[in-house]
């Protein structure tokens, strides 16, 4: 099953809009955008651009927060349109921002880097390059919410390295304040907020 046969097949089968965008277990997900939000407003809040944002489930999770939702997956993004007070653009992140010039406080990515679109060879290079162009734009924090490597495995799934992820995230010990945290056996949020 490719990328676009994953997701219209999640949007298809499914009633619960959790569902529909791959998280089966409900209540799991609830606690995953309550923690990210908690993140967030721990941090001071601030403006919000949630990458592979799916159908924009997260924008009611911080309501006091403007809210920018981001994805490569059409379908989605035109369903979550009609949410107010919210704005909405198929892209990848780097595209979306620099063609709309966007000033972003928090980027937030929860579960977008772990389905990966078969176009992309080196998937581990594709993340760190995401996470680097959000990190090189955040005023405040970059929270990367995915799943680690002891996971089973199936091809189409893609699982972090918690290793190289941490080597990663060292070279910006100097410029920012980097957490992870183990929200469960196998799921994780790493967060850089910027150093003053
Ligand atoms: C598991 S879904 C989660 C959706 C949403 N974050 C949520 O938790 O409700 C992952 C989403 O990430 C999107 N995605 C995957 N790679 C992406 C990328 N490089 N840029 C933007 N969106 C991406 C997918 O299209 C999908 O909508």
């Amino acid at each position: 099953m490719n990328y676009y046969e994953f997701y219209e097949k999640q949007l298809s089968e499914n009633d619960n809009e959790i569902s529909k965008v791959g998280w089966h277990d409900i209540e799991k997900a609830n606690k995953r955008y309550k923690f990210a939000a908690d993140l967030i407003m721990a941090n001071g809040g601030g403006n919000v651009l949630d990458v592979g944002c799916g159908l924009g489930i997260f924008r009611s999770y911080v309501p006091e927060c403007d809210y920018i939702g981001v994805d490569i997956y059409p379908p989605y993004i035109n369903l979550a349109k009609g949410i107010k007070d919210t704005s909405f653009y198929l892209g990848t992140v780097d595209s979306v921002v620099k063609e709309h010039n966007l000033e972003v406080d928090n980027y937030v990515s929860l579960g977008a880097y772990t389905i990966i679109h078969e176009n992309i060879t080196n998937v581990e290079k594709y993340v760190f390059e995401e996470i680097s162009f959000m990190l090189s734009k955040a005023k405040k924090s970059v929270i990367i919410n995915g799943f680690h490597n002891v996971v089973d495995s199936k091809d189409y799934k893609f699982y972090h390295s918690l290793d190289s992820l941490v080597k990663f995230s060292q070279k910006y010990n100097d410029t920012h304040k980097i957490s992870l945290h183990i929200f469960s056996k196998y799921e994780f949020f790493l967060q850089f907020i910027l150093s003053n």
